[in-house]
């Protein structure tokens, strides 16, 4: 990697992906580009860009002369259901975009999946790498797509396309753009702000959570990783730790004593996170590219409830 797209800069991911990328392979070299415009943060190098337009993918990833792109635009679960023909457009028409400009430039692709790749009928607890895949909604549907149509490009054209399935994740940078696992975030903002909180998801709900600074660190170390070492290449299950609304509060009670969270249970959102696992076995990426979590459910509490308070 030397030269860089970042589609999707601006969101919760790509806000972060930008900085990491250009404090190692330099500030000129990782071009941030998204449908809305940018924050002052991605100045100097961003372009405006729509993935679904397949000319424009192609100018920009030529001009720039890069030789990998961050493919991180899409559409997320919640925002997904309220518009599902928006969501295959955006997650497959950019996706496929992606990787027919990566076919023709020569470029390595990273894309995330996520467990919302997952359905009801996977395996839950422990969820294996290679399981059944049928989920129920449509962000699911593009993301279980994607990861086949990236499985494809390589084998069939020899795009280094890599991914990972992301689990939720957590951060205090940009704010997340419409997923079911929102509310893991909200949670500390609103600690912080008002020591209390209503949470859309039942107080039991289990999912996979991972801080955001072990996210980009692992997605790096990923595409950085030496190819023969690949067994799967996409798709890889990767988690740090699995939380609950309630084990969410407990662990903020500890620095918030007086933290209160209360419930008004969203039936979208609830239906969508009881169709995904409760744990996911992520043996494949630890073995294959040395995948290692950094943080824990205490020490990203700390560190959320730190960074957030340091902006007030
Ligand atoms: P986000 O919603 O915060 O950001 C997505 C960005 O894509 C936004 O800035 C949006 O403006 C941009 N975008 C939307 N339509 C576009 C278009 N047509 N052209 C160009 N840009 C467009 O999402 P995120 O959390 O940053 O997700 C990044 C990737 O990680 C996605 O593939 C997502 O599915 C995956 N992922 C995220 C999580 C999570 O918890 N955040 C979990 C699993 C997987
Ligand atoms: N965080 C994402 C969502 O809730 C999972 O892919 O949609």
């Amino acid at each position: 990697m030397s030269r860089i797209v970042v589609t999707g800069a601006a969101g919760q991911v790509g806000s972060e992906m930008v900085t990491a990328l250009r404090s190692r392979y330099g500030q000129e070299a990782v071009l941030a580009t998204d449908i809305k415009p940018p924050s002052a943060v991605m100045q100097p190098a961003f372009l405006l860009l729509d993935v679904t337009d397949a000319a424009a993918v192609s100018e920009i990833v030529r001009e720039h002369e890069a030789d990998t792109i961050f493919h991180l635009a899409a559409i997320l679960s919640a925002r997904g259901e309220a518009a599902p023909q928006a969501a295959w457009a955006v997650n497959m028409g950019g996706l496929y975009n992606v990787l027919e400009v990566a076919l023709q430039e020569g470029c390595s692709v990273f894309t995330p999946s996520s467990i919302a790749a997952f359905g009801p009928s996977t395996p839950p607890d422990p969820t294996p790498q290679d399981t059944i895949q049928r989920p129920s909604t449509v962000y699911g549907v593009t993301k279980v797509a994607g990861e086949l149509l990236c499985d494809y490009y390589f084998d069939r054209f020899g795009v280094d396309a890599r991914g990972v399935r992301y689990p939720g994740l957590i951060s205090h940078v940009t704010l997340p753009g419409g997923g079911t696992t929102d509310f893991a975030v909200e949670i500390y903002y609103e600690a912080v702000a008002n020591g209390r909180y209503t949470c859309f998801l039942g107080p039991e709900t289990q999912l996979d959570m991972m801080y955001m600074p072990d996210a980009i660190r692992g997605s790096i170390e990923l595409m950085e990783a030496a190819p023969d070492r690949l067994i799967h290449r996409n798709a890889f299950n990767m988690t740090a730790m699995q939380v609950t609304p309630e084990s969410l509060a407990a662990a903020i009670r500890e620095h918030i004593p007086d933290f209160s969270i209360a419930y008004d249970v969203d039936p979208v959102r609830q239906g969508i996170a009881d169709s995904w696992p409760r744990r996911i076995d992520d043996t494949a990426a630890r073995e294959e590219w040395d995948w290692q979590p950094e943080y824990d459910l205490a020490s990203m509490t700390e560190d959320m409830i730190v960074q957030l308070r340091s902006r007030d």
